[in-house]
């Protein structure tokens, strides 16, 4: 493997901390060329109810976060999330909205939103579209949602020189497939994908993980072989083992602790090789989960 000077690297360097992203001060200022996450929903009813006191709440972390992406980004580069609007008791919360307000406000540029959309059986919590059936009049309909948002920030503009400098070797790594950017139709702003469900005796049980799918374009089309990619709420770590598959490095913030063995399993689950790195900083504690367990300090383990 290559890193960014082009030289033989034997593996990908991954570090997870157990701690809140409001504060990322282990990583240096403008090192990150790519971020994808998926925040938590606000307090959606099927994963995370209660966890935020109210709305306010998940709007303060929204904004305190931003702003510390904003430093920890390269200049030119891109932030992405996958995220939607989160009906909670009856009331429709504008979590896409907002989301895109507080980055704006933190300084970034809103340049894409992309619809994922799930296959139509896929529909998880509640089919609402029930009530019409039952009572098939006006007023009485409540549509079930299959689609998500992905939405992509930028940091000022991307500097094109840089792509110049960078040795043949790793621009050839990074080379986007052309056939399945028109194949899967990836040059659309609708992104026919199929979700995870977080049942039976899968890893990501009881994690409201994103299918590899999703990171895994978003880092092709938006980070170059050997670069650094973030997932500040990494829940059961789809996006390191996207990295590491696709030979970029990572970092990942999350403060359940108790996720580090599913984190692990999943990493070694893909090719390549790799190192992983987890602290867990203390005395930190921002939700119910990292309150309700608290694990070992600092460990490290190499797979392949
Ligand atoms: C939607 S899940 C992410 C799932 C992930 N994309 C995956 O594929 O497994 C959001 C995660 O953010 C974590 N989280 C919530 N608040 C956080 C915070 N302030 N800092 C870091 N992680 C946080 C939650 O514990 C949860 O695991």
């Amino acid at each position: 493997m290559l890193n960014v000077q082009g030289q033989r690297n034997l593996s990908t360097k991954h570090r997870v901390i157990f701690g809140d992203c409001r504060s990322m001060k282990e990583i240096s200022d403008e090192s990150i060329h790519l971020m994808v996450t998926s925040p938590p929903y606000y307090n959606a009813p099927f994963d995370y109810p209660d966890l935020f006191k109210d709305y306010n709440a998940y709007l303060d972390l929204l904004r305190e976060f931003s702003s510390e992406l904003y430093r920890v980004l390269a200049p030119g580069r891109v932030a992405c999330f996958v995220t939607d609007d989160m009906l909670v008791k009856g009331e429709k919360f504008p979590v896409v909205a907002d989301t895109t307000r507080a980055m704006i406000d933190a300084g970034f540029r809103y340049r894409d939103r992309i619809s994922w959309v799930k296959p139509k059986g896929y529909v998880r919590i509640s089919r609402r579209s029930g009530v019409l059936l039952q009572h098939p009049y006006p007023m009485y309909y409540y549509p079930d949602n299959i689609q998500e948002s992905i939405l992509v920030f930028q940091k000022g503009r991307f500097d094109y020189s840089y792509t110049k400098k960078l040795p043949p070797e790793i621009k050839e790594r990074s080379r986007i497939d052309l056939d399945k950017y028109k194949g899967e139709d990836w040059y659309l702003t609708v992104w026919n994908i199929t979700n995870v469900l977080p049942l039976g005796e899968r890893l990501e049980k009881g994690v409201a993980a994103f299918p590899e799918e999703i990171p895994r374009r978003l880092v092709k089309l938006f980070s170059y072989y050997g670069e650094t990619v973030l997932d500040p709420f990494l829940g059961s770590g789809t996006t390191t083992k996207v990295a590491k598959e696709l030979g970029r490095n990572s970092w990942g913030y999350e403060t359940n602790s108790s996720l580090k063995t599913v984190i692990s399993k999943k990493l070694d689950r893909a090719p390549g090789r790799s190192h992983i790195v987890f602290s867990e900083r203390k005395g930190q504690s921002s939700d119910r989960h990292s309150r309700r367990r608290r694990v070992a300090n600092v460990s490290s383990l190499t797979n392949r």
